[in-house]
């Protein structure tokens, strides 16, 4: 073989093997993931939900500053945190394409946002409501100090209408103070949004994964 074929075969023989490697041996292991299937209850985990929520979540680009996955207690604090009970594993993510894992963590990671029950009361903070419902989040993002003083998340008005009142005020008219005779309602988006958050919830056992020993035990 010639000195020209030999460096040839060194570059191919190297992709092919980091091809091999990175694209083709995790499709095999976890492309084909399906949902957990509960022998007893039939009960399946996880479900594709508030895909048009999801949609806000990334155009609004929630993800720059929330990571939607929690480590291992030897990679990291999360669990400490309170963040999940458990690590999270591929199969968390089946049904969100692409997952928001995220990069940088300028707010608290959000892969459980939409359950608390699972916290560990000592360590959550005792000005926060223990389970957000839609109230807390929509007066969160019109206007993220109204709820957590020291915030320094951006507030997303432009997710809600300001109304003039006619007849009674909206059943989700924001109590926030505003003009005389007008109140503050979150627009579709918002309101898709906010669906999305509260069902985000990656507490479910899976067998793959165990939750660490004195983790408080997951909601269901
Ligand atoms: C510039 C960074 C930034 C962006 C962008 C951002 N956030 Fe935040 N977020 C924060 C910070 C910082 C906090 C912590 C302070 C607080 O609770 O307001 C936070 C807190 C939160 C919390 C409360 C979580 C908890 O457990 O206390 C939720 C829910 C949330 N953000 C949702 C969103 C959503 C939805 C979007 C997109 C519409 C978004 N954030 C965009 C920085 C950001």
């Amino acid at each position: 073989m010639s000195r020209s074929s030999y460096l040839f075969t060194g570059i191919f023989g190297t992709f092919a093997l980091s091809c091999l490697a990175l694209v083709v041996v995790p499709q095999v292991q976890i492309g084909n993931l399906q949902p957990q299937v509960d022998p007893e209850s039939g009960e399946a985990y996880p479900i594709a939900n508030a895909r048009k929520g999801r949609d806000v979540y990334a155009a609004e680009g929630c993800f720059y500053c929330h990571s939607q996955q929690i480590r291992d207690e030897q990679n990291g604090l999360d669990i400490e945190r309170g963040w999940g009970p458990r690590r999270t594993v591929a199969r968390d993510y089946i049904f969100t394409n692409p997952p928001f894992l995220g990069t940088m963590r300028l707010g608290p990671d959000l892969t459980n946002v939409g359950t608390a029950d699972w916290r560990n009361e000592a360590k959550e903070d005792p000005r926060k409501p223990a389970r957000r419902n839609a109230a807390w989040h929509y007066l969160h993002l019109y206007q993220p100090t109204s709820v957590v003083t020291e915030s320094n998340m951006p507030p997303y008005r432009y997710l809600f209408d300001l109304r003039k009142i006619g007849g009674e005020r909206s059943l989700d008219a924001l109590n926030v103070p505003t003009k005389a005779g007008y109140e503050v309602v979150p627009k579709a988006e918002a309101k898709e949004l906010v669906s999305y958050l509260l069902s985000l919830d990656r507490t479910h056992p899976l067998n793959e994964v165990k939750a660490p020993a004195g983790a408080p035990a997951p909601a269901k």
